[in-house]
């Protein structure tokens, strides 16, 4: 998959030998940024298709609708699907352009801070069904992913730290030097300051796209993807999706895991602090009561990184590096969930 900056879509689009565009994004989008998208797209016909905003509309309905839409206006392989949005549309427009005629090309155009670094990268899309994230879905990359962080101007502050999640995440798993960098400059990138962002944004998409690239179908290497997602997911759904957003959970899960690994001694204390300072001062952790920590390792049971019985944890061992755990001690999660140590 390639990389370029939006001011190169043009360029790209004369490429190809497309002869339209399908361009599926969500109504906030639209209304903030279509016009400016339109700039860079030149002289080619195009069908702008809007889904209302949010992640409860990453629905099967809405996918069918797309497809009436699709067999409507007669769409067939000869046109581009873009994706221009975030993580939601991205995922939506990902499964369409998969499936609708066994498959149109497809490029994703990420506007949201975790679109730019994570969702956009990876060739994962799909949709949540009967109460179930991402349950139905497939592997398609976009032929291209197209870049520019003055879409991040406009991003509330939540979704600004749902992306930080992972850009801190990639930092802790492969380059301490931009957990670093990240940390340093976290004023500036709530300020939306774009060199910065730029800076984070691209060592992150290098980092995910690095490890997607050894192992695309997720098979293995993958796995240290999900540093904090073990209980940051198991957080995220015991709450129903509703209190934390995504990388919220990665950050509060990347927080208990680290205390886990200290324990384990597989880091020493300075580490554990020094990164525990950083995300308890962007999130505070949680302490969890007996009933609530049985919810969340029944949730951690269920997880699908799991083998057999017990929970997988991907677990810091040195600055900037991780390994996957079979075996941790429920004793440990409990200790660790309830909170007596921060
Ligand atoms: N495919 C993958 O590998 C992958 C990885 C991580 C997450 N995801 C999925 O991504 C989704 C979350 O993505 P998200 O956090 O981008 O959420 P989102 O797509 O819902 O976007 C968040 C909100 O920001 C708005 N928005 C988008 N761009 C904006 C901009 N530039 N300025 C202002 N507002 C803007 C959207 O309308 C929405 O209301 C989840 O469904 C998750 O499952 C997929």
């Amino acid at each position: 998959m390639d990389k370029y900056n939006l001011s190169k879509l043009n360029e790209y689009l004369i490429k190809t030998s497309i002869d339209r565009l399908y361009i599926i994004t969500d109504e906030v989008v639209n209304r903030l940024y279509m016009d400016y998208l339109k700039s860079f797209i030149g002289d080619i016909d195009q069908y702008v298709y809007i889904l209302p905003s949010g992640e409860e509309n990453k629905t099967i309905d809405n996918i069918l609708s797309i497809y009436d839409d699709l067999i409507e206006k007669n769409i067939d392989r000869k046109t581009l699907i873009v994706s221009f949005g975030g993580g939601v549309v991205g995922d939506v427009a990902g499964f369409v352009a998969s499936t609708y005629k066994r498959g149109l090309n497809y490029i994703q155009i990420p506007t949201t801070l975790l679109a730019q670094v994570d969702s956009s990268i990876g060739g994962k899309t799909g949709f949540d069904y009967k109460g179930f994230k991402n349950i139905i879905g497939s592997f398609y990359f976009p032929e291209a992913i197209f870049i520019d962080v003055s879409f991040l101007k406009s991003l509330p502050y939540r979704e600004v730290v749902c992306g930080l999640g992972e850009v801190l995440k990639y930092g802790l798993i492969a380059d301490y030097s931009l957990f670093q960098f990240t940390k340093d400059n976290l004023k500036y990138i709530y300020n939306k300051d774009l060199d910065i962002l730029m800076s984070i944004v691209d060592r992150s998409i290098a980092i995910k796209q690095d490890i997607v690239t050894k192992d695309r179908y997720d098979r293995g290497l993958r796995n240290i993807l999900n540093l904090g997602h073990t209980i940051g997911h198991s957080i995220e759904a015991y709450y129903n999706f509703s209190k934390y957003n995504h990388g919220e959970g990665v950050i509060l899960g990347m927080m208990y895991e680290f205390y886990m690994a200290w324990e384990l001694d597989l880091i020493d204390r300075n580490y554990f602090k020094e990164v525990y300072n950083i995300l308890s001062s962007i999130l505070y952790p949680i302490s969890f009561k007996q009933k609530e920590i049985e919810d969340l390792i029944h949730i951690m049971k269920n997880d699908k990184k799991n083998i057999g019985d017990s929970i997988v944890f991907v677990l810091p061992v040195d600055r900037g590096k991780v390994d996957v755990f079979y075996h941790v001690e429920e004793d440990l999660i409990i200790k660790t969930l309830k909170g007596d140590w921060f």
